[in-house]
């Protein structure tokens, strides 16, 4: 089953300027349910435009857009957020500072702001929530009442994955959300989102500029060169390749 469909989409910023940039050049891109797509691609090639297009932060000029079999070609990112998620570069986006680890949890799990966070107190679900939150393995579990701006860059991310998957998306897309963290946590992110992915089933779909991270994860990978996809390979064919490959295919 196809979880996402995407026909002639195109983007193009400042038209008619001397800046005008093609950015999206007509991409047609299918994703079935299970696809785990590590996508890569040069500085400016236009990946985190295609995510933002899908996601609707960012309007395409023309193409369609299927999403969980819905046309959300013109629908807001509140509409198209009830099958996708996101988690972005910056671990401050995907959080909320000011409150606690459990609200921000809470609110995860609501999907809207008019939760009392102050009288929410039901055990069952603090405990539901101290058993996820161990499994990341971040030590959060210590931290239910921090307010998340004392969590770490690692922790932060953890936690913005662990919310971004509570409602079990259709769709989950990461936006070199690794990038901002030292080595070492950096991989214990990436160690999390492909445990939480196959735990999970997610259909994802992840920007990084990791090339070792992208060989590794993911049963599939696209190269965007020049706002098109100049490389999608699959299954057995994506496990075959080698770094000197993708070196090759980015000139
Ligand atoms: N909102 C915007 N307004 C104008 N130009 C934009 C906008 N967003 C992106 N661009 C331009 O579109 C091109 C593609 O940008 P995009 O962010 O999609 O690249 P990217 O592949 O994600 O690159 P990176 O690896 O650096 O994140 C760039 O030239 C960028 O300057
Ligand atoms: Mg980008």
């Amino acid at each position: 089953m196809k979880v996402l469909q995407v026909q002639h989409l195109q983007k193009v910023f400042f038209p008619g300027t001397e800046n005008e940039r093609h950015v999206l050049k007509n991409i047609n891109l299918q994703v079935d349910e299970g696809d785990f797509i590590a996508v890569i691609g040069n500085n400016g090639a236009g990946k985190s435009t295609l995510l933002n297009t899908i996601a609707g932060t960012l309007s395409a000029d023309s193409g369609e857009i299927d999403l969980a079999n819905h046309n959300v070609s013109k629908k807001s990112v509140a509409y198209r957020s009830r099958w996708m998620s996101r988690v972005f570069q910056d671990p401050k986006m995907g959080t909320a500072g000011d409150l606690t680890v459990l609200q921000n949890l809470v609110l995860a799990q609501s999907h809207t702001n008019t939760v009392n966070l102050h009288w929410y107190q039901k055990r069952d679900d603090v405990e539901k929530y101290q058993e996820l939150l161990r499994t990341l393995n971040m030590r959060l579990e210590n931290f239910l009442n921090t307010q998340v701006k004392y969590l770490s860059g690692g922790q932060r991310q953890a936690l913005s994955l662990l919310m971004a998957t509570l409602s079990q998306p259709k769709l989950l897309l990461l936006d070199e959300h690794t990038a901002a963290l030292d080595p070492k946590t950096s991989q214990e992110v990436m160690k999390i989102t492909d445990e939480m992915v196959q735990r999970k089933h997610l259909t994802t779909m992840m920007i990084t500029h990791k090339m070792s991270d992208a060989l590794k994860y993911g049963n599939r990978l696209i190269m965007v060169q020049d706002g098109q996809i100049k490389l999608d390979v699959k299954g057995i064919e994506k496990q075959n390749l080698n770094k000197e490959q993708l070196l090759e295919a980015f000139a």
